[in-house]
């Protein structure tokens, strides 16, 4: 049976597409290129462009592709656009959600597995955070994915098809065999915007904050691979195939890293120094934010690439060869 990707022409849904590909499953991806490029997009899997909110052509794909699994990546995931934006991250990531999954229910799918967000827990009291704490995101990007997380949950268990939620937390690198990275234009993302200055693509970077309750002042943010975060969504569908009872997992590695850690990080490993202000906080960050894994890692994720240096280091090979 087929595997519908939406979203698999952008950064994490691509990574996972090629992680099928290498174990012969079959995907079909849906995508509307708004972010994603269709260059990215391995060869033999074909590509619809397209709507993920447009229900009659999501069903056609799932009727004429015999899709029994569906990978929902599709989505904005810019915490600060998110503040400026909620509505269209609502329209987007919420409302369009929902037509996808009355799309599902129609077409008869097993198993979906749903992108979802560290976001969603805000400022948590306790890290490393597990799944149980309590979910107030601080902006309209997590709270837009959390209310997909509760219509999943609640058609999950009306329809009878099982599913999982990924909470990512800050997915970082590029694929270790080169074939994938990140090519977003305008990136707002730490490591990419580190690396570009270490590049000389920007004459400096700022630091958003360093009067956070946190060991050096700045926020410390949990980055973790993303092939092992691919990794992750092969051992979901194996689980959910099995007959596994839907549920929600982080998946992080359980260590956090300082904004300047990280700044200082991908100075090694360019070999250059480069300039950094200081600016104020940036709305809508939480202070520390550092995943309890645990049930993920159960369930048989061996992350295999948890080392900063080595993620920072895939993602600066990757951009140095992309223009
Ligand atoms: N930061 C800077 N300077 C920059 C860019 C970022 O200081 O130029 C800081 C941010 O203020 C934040 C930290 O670096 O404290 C990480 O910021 P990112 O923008 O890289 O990532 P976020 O933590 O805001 O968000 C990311 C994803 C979300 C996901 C979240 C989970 O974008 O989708 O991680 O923790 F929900």
């Amino acid at each position: 049976m087929t595997i519908l990707v939406t979203g698999g022409a952008g950064y994490i849904g691509c990574q996972t597409v090629i992680a099928l590909l290498d174990r012969h499953e079959t995907p079909v991806i849906l995508d509307d290129l708004s972010t994603g490029k269709r260059a990215e997009v391995p060869s033999s899997v074909p590509l619809i462009v397209g709507d993920v909110g447009d229900m009659e052509l999501v069903g056609n794909v799932l009727r004429e592709h015999e899709v029994d699994t569906i990978l929902h990546f599709a989505a904005k995931i810019v915490v600060p656009e998110s503040l400026s934006d909620p509505l269209g991250y609502y329209l987007n990531n919420t409302v369009k959600t929902r037509a996808l999954l009355e799309a599902a229910v129609k077409g008869l799918v097993r198993h979906f597995v749903f992108s979802s967000t560290a976001a969603v827990y805000g400022n948590p009291d306790f890290t490393p955070v597990s799944e149980d704490a309590l979910a107030a995101p601080l902006s309209p990007y997590g709270m837009s994915k959390l209310m997909c997380e509760h219509m999943l949950r609640d058609a999950s268990a009306a329809h009878g098809f099982n599913h999982i939620i990924l909470r990512y937390f800050n997915v970082a690198g590029a694929d270790p065999a080169g074939r994938h990275g990140q090519t977003t234009s305008n990136a707002t993302h730490l490591i990419e915007v580190a690396i570009e200055t270490a590049l000389g693509r920007r004459s400096h970077m700022s630091i958003y904050g360093d009067d956070y309750t946190t060991p050096d002042g700045t926020c410390v943010r949990d980055y973790v691979h993303i092939s092992d975060l691919a990794e992750a969504h092969l051992r979901a569908l194996d689980y959910l195939r099995r007959g596994g009872e839907s549920c929600t997992l982080n998946c992080g590695y359980g260590r956090g890293y300082s904004v300047k850690e990280v700044i200082e990080t991908v100075k090694k490993v360019a070999g250059v120094d480069f300039e950094v202000h200081q600016a104020s906080r940036r709305a809508g960050d939480p202070a520390s934010i550092v995943a309890d894994s645990s049930r993920l890692v159960r369930m048989g994720w061996k992350p295999a690439l948890d080392h900063l240096p080595t993620i920072i280091r895939h993602a600066y090979a990757w951009e140095k060869n992309l223009h």
